[in-house]
């Protein structure tokens, strides 16, 4: 099916609509590091990372995005991974002012909870991470991993769970990324000298090679050159009220997953930051 009835759909539902699932990975993505670590299944509808003794690999968006939302399937490494990280995340490209979201997923030693860590990069300066324990194993199945960016805030999603929010307090003077679009990125590499218990576990190439699976690639946002007013069109779907704050079932497995799995919180790091940062305070 050519794309052109779906866009003129589009245009008639909604001149703000910018966005089509791609049939393919390679629609929407290209490979960046090792290509012969990145193989195409399923017709080239999902993806299989391979990490060896000899390489990583990672692919990065065609396009860059101006707020939005993205989501992958993503099944983690099986069995003792501990040593590898996987990385899905979104990125400004720039160097000195750089905005960056990431989802990083710690391997861990087999049987043991697959740790799953945030960090914002606002302006240049990140230094924001989180750590929760999943409540589940990602690397039996597939699991939806989503951001979502827009003016009021940025959430991080895990399925339909919130783990992470950081709201939208520029009056309050906490950087917000909002200048410059970032595109889509995910790697699978080694970092045995940091990723598991701050580098005691390390890995285990016995079990190399080291597979990751991805599939269902979602974006949906703004491209970036893209529709002229596309970015402050309070019309795209990501911007309605819906999506400008937590609603209550959202709230409610944001405190659990706060109180029942988080392991690690930067805010409440007084010994790394003696002036707690000032989105620490804005409200959660
Ligand atoms: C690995 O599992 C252990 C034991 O459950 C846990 O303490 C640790 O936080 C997990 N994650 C990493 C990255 O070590
Ligand atoms: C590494 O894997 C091999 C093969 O499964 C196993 O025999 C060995 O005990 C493992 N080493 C560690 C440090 O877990």
């Amino acid at each position: 099916m050519s794309s052109y009835p779906f866009l003129a759909l589009c245009v008639l539902i909604s001149a703000a609509c910018t966005w089509a699932r791609p049939a393919t990975f390679l629609q929407d993505f290209r490979i960046t590091w090792s290509d012969s670590h990145i193989r195409q299944i399923h017709r080239g509808t999902a993806i299989q990372l391979i990490l060896d003794q000899n390489s990583g690999c990672g692919f990065a968006s065609r396009k860059q995005y101006m707020f939005g939302r993205v989501s992958m399937k993503i099944k983690l490494i099986t069995g003792d991974s501990a040593g590898t990280v996987t990385a899905f995340y979104m990125n400004s490209d720039t160097d000195s002012v750089r905005d960056e979201l990431d989802f990083e997923f710690l391997g861990n030693r087999s049987g043991q909870p697959y740790t799953v860590q945030t960090n914002i990069y606002a302006h240049g300066k990140g230094d924001r991470e989180q750590r929760v324990n999943l409540w589940f194993d990602p690397s039996a199945d597939f699991h939806a991993y989503s951001i979502i960016w827009n003016h009021h805030h940025i959430v991080f999603y895990v399925d339909d769970v919130p783990i992470r929010v950081y709201k939208n307090n520029e009056g309050r003077g906490v950087p917000y990324p909002r200048m410059q679009p970032m595109g889509v990125y995910s790697t699978l590499w080694e970092a045995d000298d940091w990723a598991t218990r701050g580098g005691l576990e390390k890995i285990n190439w016995s079990k190399a090679p080291f597979y990751a699976y991805y599939k269902d690639f979602d974006i949906e946002g703004c491209p970036v050159p893209g529709p002229s007013g596309c970015t402050s069109d309070p019309r795209n779907w990501w911007e309605g009220r819906a999506y400008q704050a937590l609603n209550a079932g959202e709230a409610r497995r944001y405190r659990w997953v706060r109180m029942n799995h988080m392991i690690y919180d930067y805010c409440k790091d007084n010994s790394r930051f003696p002036v707690t940062p000032p989105e620490c305070h804005a409200g959660i």
